[in-house]
C-alpha cells in the first residue's frame, strides 16, 4: 500500500480505482506551495491537474515518491527534469480531453464571431441590443491552425462542415498528413497573412512562449479573430489588446493565461473579446477520463509495471 497524495480535484471514478489498488488516498485541495511541500512527506505519488507547480523543491520534499500523475494533457506546470533527476516518474493522460479541448474551441470561436455572451449580458441586464451585436460568418472564411496535434486535428475535423478553408502551421508534421486531414500546411508567416481566423494548439515551451506578440500580432489580418485554448502566453495578452485598441485585431476569445488563476488580464471587460477560465477540460466526460487513465498509470507505477504513458522512462 502507498500513500498517494492528490492534491487538485479528481474524478470519483480515478479515486475509486486508486483506493481498489489498495492505496490510502489522501486528497488535499487548495494548499499553498508551502503546505503541499508539508503534505508530500511519506507520499509514494502525486496527483495533479494544471494548477500545481511540481517544481524541484516540492519533488525533494518527498524522499520516496515515485510517480507524478497529471490527470491531463499539458505538463508545463511539472519540471519533467528535475523528476528525472531524482528519479522519479512522470506520466500524463494524453488523450483524456482532446475532445472536449476542440468542443470548447469551437464554442469560443463561434461565441466571438457571432458575439454571444456579450448579448446575453446586454439582454440579462434588461438592454436589447440587437443593432449592437452584428457578427461576421464562419463560412467560406480562412482559419489558420496553429499546432496540428491531436486537438488541432479534432478541431480542423469539426470544421470542415463549415465549409471553410483550412491551414496550419506545425513544423512536426508532414504536408500528405495534414492534407488527410483536409488542411494545407503553410509557413507561420503565411498563415498570420491569410487567416480570418487563428487558433492555438500548440504546448507552452520556450520556443512557442509570446509567439504572437506585438511583431507577429501585426502581421495578422485587421479582423481576424484569435482563439487561445491551449496555454496562456503563447497568446500575449498585453499585446493583444493593444492591437485592439489600435484596430489591428478582430477579436481574442481566451481559456488560458499568462498566469493561472487570472483575474486582471488586461483583455478582460472588453466588448471584443470572451473569456473563460481554463474551461477546455471541465466537462464531465473528460474529467472521468482523465481521472481513470492517470490513476491507472499511477497504479502501474506503483506496482512497478509499465507506464504506457509515462513521458521520462
Ligand atoms: C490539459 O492540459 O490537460 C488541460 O489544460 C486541462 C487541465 O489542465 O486540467
Amino acid at each position: 500500500m502507498a500513500r498517494v497524495l492528490v492534491a487538485e480535484e479528481l474524478a470519483e471514478a480515478g479515486l475509486d480505482l486508486l483506493r481498489e489498488a489498495g492505496h490510502d488516498v489522501d486528497v488535499r485541495i487548495g494548499l499553498s506551495p508551502q503546505e503541499l511541500r508539508g503534505a508530500m512527506a511519506g507520499a509514494q505519488a502525486l496527483v495533479v491537474r494544471s494548477a500545481t507547480q511540481v517544481d524541484a523543491a516540492l519533488l525533494e520534499a518527498a524522499d520516496g515518491l515515485v510517480v507524478v500523475g497529471r490527470a491531463g494533457v499539458g505538463l508545463d506546470n511539472v519540471d519533467v527534469n528535475a523528476a528525472t533527476a531524482r528519479g522519479v516518474l512522470v506520466c500524463n493522460a494524453p488523450a483524456s480531453n482532446v475532445v472536449s479541448a476542440a468542443e470548447m474551441t469551437i464554442a469560443l470561436m463561434l461565441s466571438l464571431a457571432r458575439n454571444i455572451p456579450q448579448a446575453h449580458v446586454a439582454l440579462s441586464e434588461g438592454r436589447w441590443e440587437r443593432g449592437k451585436w452584428g457578427g461576421m460568418e464562419i463560412n467560406r472564411k480562412t482559419v489558420g491552425i496553429l499546432g496540428l496535434g491531436r486537438v488541432g486535428r479534432l478541431v480542423a475535423e469539426r470544421l470542415a462542415p463549415f465549409d471553410v478553408a483550412l491551414v496550419a502551421f506545425d513544423p512536426y508534421v508532414t504536408e500528405q498528413s495534414a492534407r488527410a486531414a483536409g488542411v494545407d500546411m503553410v509557413p507561420f508567416e503565411t498563415l498570420l497573412d491569410v487567416s480570418d481566423i487563428i487558433t492555438l494548439h500548440l504546448p507552452r515551451t520556450p520556443d512557442t512562449a509570446g509567439l504572437l506578440g506585438a511583431d507577429n500580432l501585426a502581421r495578422c489580418r485587421p479582423h481576424a479573430l484569435i482563439v487561445n485554448t491551449a496555454r496562456g502566453g503563447i497568446l500575449d495578452e498585453a499585446a493583444a489588446a493593444a492591437a485592439l485598441d489600435a484596430g489591428r485585431l478582430g477579436g481574442v476569445a481566451l481559456d488560458v493565461y499568462e498566469t493561472e488563476p487570472m483575474t486582471e488580464s488586461p483583455l478582460f471587460g472588453r466588448p471584443d473579446v470572451v473569456a473563460t477560465p481554463h474551461l477546455g477540460a471541465s466537462t464531465a466526460e473528460a474529467q472521468d477520463r482523465a481521472g481513470a487513465q492517470i490513476a491507472e498509470q499511477v497504479n502501474l507505477a506503483l506496482a512497478g509495471d509499465p507506464v504506457p504513458y509515462a513521458v521520462n522512462s
